[in-house]
């Protein structure tokens, strides 16, 4: 029996798509990397813009072909579109078998063995049983990378950003306990992940009991950082309100943590961020990275930015540019304000007319580019640490990708020698000798 998982959208999607295949690798499901030779498909789908919605209805109404092909054939949507159209879904593409809206990630492995049954169980001395703390609470293999692992450490959002529907579809705040998380970590680890990244959509908001006691991320960070042969430990994504002197000291006092803060900033300009309601202005970004340079002086921050929100004026716009100019991101990720039906923002007029969007975003994106090119182009010539996930293949702990002719095993961390830049990447050479 073979699996194919396709996830659209941020990294907790990706790493829901792991959660989500493990009950049925758990039914004997291998997975595969072509639909075509498939007998299911979990289809994981994000919702945040509308766009990102359109590419997973599109692949639905293109998966009835290969379902046509072999009636026995499972097709499950999850994630986040499926939370949020879940019926609609069921009566548009009725061939699906199967729609587990993103709050019912918990509960998934149960539904799936419901929906099921006995079908595809001939390999049932295979299964592994679930061990009741939540899909993902044990080891699974078959991660993106053979030495890189992903641990969930919290779900949902508390906060209420006017143009975010995320809070809708993955619901309050849930933090996963303190030993949970460090025993799968631990368990990650002895299967031979040597990089882990925290996820949540708050990240560091996670906090949890230890007895009589409230651990917060901070800690969290120096505890993961005790555990034997973890080398590398990142999060995503982190919320600035939460970026305090104590993250920042937990950062620098672990050794395992990587120089790299992803800081989503939104908007520069302090009235649209009001009306996003972000609950910080562009001053208190520039104070916090600020602190945290000094403190780290190699990190490298990246930023996620959303032009064209409604009653943007060329002048917020401008301080959005002006912000991205003083906080230099190494990495943007930039996005055409998206309405999503039933958020705060959606009941304003959308009223950045989408030429004026497309061409902020080619303004924001042609400033982005260049403080990413001068980052690569600043690493020519030095040698830097990668953990090569693919025999030549890898990232810096700053957050860069790099390649190199490389024939040695995956999953060790090796000096590379950075020779040249390509687009987006750099390029590199062995420099283990030395
Ligand atoms: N429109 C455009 N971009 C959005 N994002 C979230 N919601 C929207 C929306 N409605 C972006 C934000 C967030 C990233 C994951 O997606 O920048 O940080
Ligand atoms: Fe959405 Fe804001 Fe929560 Fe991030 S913090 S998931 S942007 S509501």
């Amino acid at each position: 029996m073979r699996l194919h998982v396709v996830s659209f959208g941020c990294q907790m999607s990706v790493a829901d798509g792991e959660e989500l295949a493990s009950p049925l690798k758990d039914r004997g499901f291998t997975a595969v990397a072509e639909p075509d030779a498939a007998n299911a498909i979990v289809l994981n789908t994000c919702t945040v813009r509308q766009h990102a919605e359109d590419k997973a209805l599109s692949l639905i109404g293109r998966l009835r072909e290969w379902k046509d092909k072999d009636p026995e054939r499972v097709l499950i949507v999850a994630g986040c579109a499926a939370e949020r159209l879940g019926p609609w879904i069921q009566k548009r593409f009725p061939y699906v078998d199967l729609v587990v809206g993103a709050k019912s990630i918990e509960d998934y492995p149960r539904i799936v063995e419901e929906a099921l049954g006995a079908r595809f169980d001939a390999l049932a001395e295979t299964r592994q049983g679930f061990d009741g703390q939540g899909a993902g609470a044990g080891p699974r293999t078959g991660w993106a990378s053979p030495c890189s692992a992903f641990v969930t450490i919290m779900r949902g959002c508390n906060y209420s950003c006017s143009y975010c529907i995320v809070p809708a579809v993955r619901g309050r705040e849930l933090y996963r306990p303190l030993d949970t998380v460090l025993a799968e970590a631990r368990a990650k680890v002895a299967l031979g992940a040597k990089e882990i990244t925290l996820l949540g959509q708050t990240v560091n908001s996670w906090h949890a009991a230890d007895g009589q006691r409230q651990v917060f991320f901070p800690e969290l960070l120096m505890r993961m950082g005790g555990i034997d042969g973890l080398e590398r430990l990142r999060f995503e994504s982190p919320h600035p309100h939460y970026v305090t002197d104590d993250m920042i000291a937990a950062m620098v006092g672990t050794p395992a943590v990587c120089g790299q803060l992803h800081l989503p900033i939104q908007s520069g300009s302090d009235r649209l961020l009001k009306i996003m309601r972000r609950s910080y202005d562009s001053a208190e970004i520039l104070d916090k990275t600020a602190r945290l340079r000094r403190a780290m002086p190699h990190v490298e921050v990246s930023t996620d930015i959303i032009v064209g929100f409604p009653s943007e004026t060329e002048e917020d716009f401008e301080r959005t540019l002006d912000l991205v100019r003083r906080l230099r991101p190494s990495w943007s990720y930039t996005f055409k304000y998206s309405p999503r039906e039933g958020t705060e923002s959606a009941k304003m007029a959308d009223d950045v007319p989408d030429a004026a969007k497309e061409e902020r975003l080619q303004r924001l994106n042609a400033l982005c580019d260049e403080l990413t090119e001068e980052a690569l182009s600043a690493r020519v010539g030095r040698v830097v640490e990668v953990l090569d996930e693919q025999g030549g293949f890898g990232r810096t702990g700053d957050g860069f990708k790099i390649s190199w002719p490389e024939t040695g095993p995956a999953g060790r961390v090796v000096k590379v020698r950075v020779i040249g830049t390509g687009r987006r990447v750099l390029k590199g050479e062995s420099d283990e000798r030395t």
